[in-house]
């Protein structure tokens, strides 16, 4: 695999970074998840603009253009033959020896991306259906912001796989936030699609601001605001939302059967539409 790292094309085993790197040390970077479909970035500008929103959100300088972004990502897709998968990138603040202050002359950033070949549309767990388990939400309270430091998500995820579980869905004050590394859905028994509103507590999923367009085009209620863990137990349909699982359906949580125990029809169509308004 062919990878990018500060300027230069690189096969993986041969790529570099620096144990002085603030992403390293300090988890000071941020990131961003794009999907391709038929070798086509899906939603680039909008995966950008959060990009600049994360760096701006930190105080990081960044200078590399969107149309130098687009070129790095295209190159690698082509290199890489990926017809269908994900490319990630990865801005830090760059080499520093290590200081709880921010270098003071502003170092160059460190840029890395690399590509995922994976079957996204035909994914087993989107057929199925996943089983999630709520857990404390104990991220920090920037989860607007998208830093690599996602130690906690991924040790919840750990927590539900142990569980026989799929996913960890995050609970704050008695409300769903969010999954893992997903924006979280129910639809209610009269048909309204539910999603937390935006704020400090969520990501502001690109996937997510696709998905209720397709939701207000099907005519659907939607309501943005916090929701209970009881209400998504006692949901008709529940699902998430992300670059990596498109629409994905969830029939369980905490083990409790959500509508019949099978990926629900809303859900379904959802998928369907927002399938067709991104090939
Ligand atoms: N995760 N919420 C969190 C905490 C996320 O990490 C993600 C994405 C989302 C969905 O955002 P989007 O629709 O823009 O992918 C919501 C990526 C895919 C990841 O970390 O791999």
């Amino acid at each position: 695999r062919h990878v990018y790292v500060n300027g230069d094309y690189l096969p993986e085993t041969e790529a570099r970074v620096s144990i002085f790197d603030r992403g390293f040390l300090f988890a000071d970077g941020v990131y961003e998840v794009t999907l391709v479909l038929d070798g086509r970035l899906v939603d680039f500008s909008g995966h950008m603009a959060r990009l600049r929103r994360s760096l701006g959100e930190l105080d990081m300088p960044f200078s590399l253009a969107e149309e130098k972004l687009l070129e790095i990502h295209r190159e690698l897709i082509e290199r890489n033959q990926i017809s269908e998968g994900l490319v990630y990138l990865q801005v830090t603040r760059g080499v520093a020896d290590r200081d709880f202050n921010f270098p003071l002359k502003s170092t160059p950033n460190t840029v890395v991306l690399f590509t995922q070949k994976k079957s996204i549309v035909d994914s087993p767990l989107a057929a199925r259906g996943q089983h999630v388990v709520t857990f404390d939400d104990l991220r920090w309270r920037r989860c607007d912001i998208k830093t690599v430091q996602l130690l906690y998500p991924s040790m919840a995820k750990m927590q539900a796989k142990a569980q026989g579980a799929d996913d960890a869905w995050l609970v704050k004050d008695g409300f769903i936030t969010e999954g893992s590394s997903s924006n979280a859905y129910i639809v209610t028994t009269d048909g309204t699609v539910v999603t937390r509103d935006l704020s400090t507590d969520i990501l502001q999923g690109i996937t997510r601001e696709a998905v209720l367009l397709c939701a207000g085009s099907l005519q659907l209620r939607v309501e943005e605001r916090p929701f209970t863990v009881e209400e998504s137990e006692n949901a008709a349909e529940a699902f998430s939302t992300s670059a990596s699982g498109l629409v994905s359906p969830v029939v369980s949580i905490n083990d409790k059967p959500i509508g019949a125990g099978k990926p629900g029809s809303i859900t379904a169509h959802l998928r369907q539409l927002y399938l067709e308004r991104k090939r």
